[in-house]
């Protein structure tokens, strides 16, 4: 199934709670929590307070990217206010089998993330591990970027990877994604859409209601 996972990092944080109603309204499968250190990335956002106040205003599930140093540090924090997801980065976590279990432990489903320079081959020791593997699509940081082509392979790859395991785990995919590479995308072996700027800027009604159509088309299309 395809899902659509906004990330409330393009939201207006001074109407947080009124561009999240909205999404909510148009229907999304999750919301996109993106968490910075200003040290695994060169930005800083928002932690847990944030994490506590959205709760209390959606029932959506909520999907947390945590792109911080060591995130086993603070995977029982966010698990306690509410994540359901939790993905960290290869590059950022001594020890990926712990992580896992902890985030497991916590009664959350685990996610994998890889940044743009980084190998798909380097996942496959974890495929068992995580229920999830995100690829990123532009260098996390920041929000508003432009989709790095290179990137595509990967996702095709690691697709091709899962299905050689036998796994059909989510591939999600995070950075740049707009109207025009939605579709290929999907078609290299994406499920799991983050968008930032292509829902939040703009009508987000109007936007979600595009991008439901796009994955409802791309899901009949593979039925027939
Ligand atoms: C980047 C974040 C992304 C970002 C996506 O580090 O992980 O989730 O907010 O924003 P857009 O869709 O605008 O590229
Ligand atoms: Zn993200």
């Amino acid at each position: 199934m395809i899902q659509l996972s906004p990330s409330i990092l393009a939201a207006d944080f001074a109407c947080l709670g009124s561009y999240m109603r909205q999404a909510d309204a148009a229907g999304t499968d999750m919301f996109h929590v993106d968490v910075m250190d200003g040290m695994f990335v060169p930005n800083i956002s928002f932690g847990i307070p944030i994490m506590e106040s959205v709760k209390k205003i959606t029932h959506t599930p909520l999907d947390v990217h945590l792109m911080i140093v060591q995130p086993e540090r603070y995977i029982r924090e966010f698990a306690r206010t509410g994540a359901d997801v939790i993905t960290v980065h290869y590059e950022a976590c001594d020890d990926l089998n712990a992580a896992a279990a902890l985030i497991h432990e916590c009664g959350c489903r685990a996610g994998l993330s890889i940044k743009p320079g980084t190998d798909t081959s380097v996942l496959e020791p974890f495929l068992d591990e995580y229920d999830m593997f995100l690829i990123m699509t532009v260098e996390p940081g920041f929000g508003g970027q432009k989709y790095m082509n290179k990137c595509t392979k990967k996702i095709t790859d690691l697709r091709q990877l899962l299905n050689e395991h036998g796994l059909s785990s989510d591939i999600e995919v995070d950075g740049g994604i707009t109207r025009e590479n939605i579709r290929m995308v999907l078609e290299a072996g994406a499920n799991v859409i983050v968008m930032g700027s292509s829902v939040f800027k703009g009508d987000i009604q109007e936007n979600i209601k595009y991008y439901r159509n796009v994955f409802e088309e791309y899901e009949r299309g593979r039925e027939q």
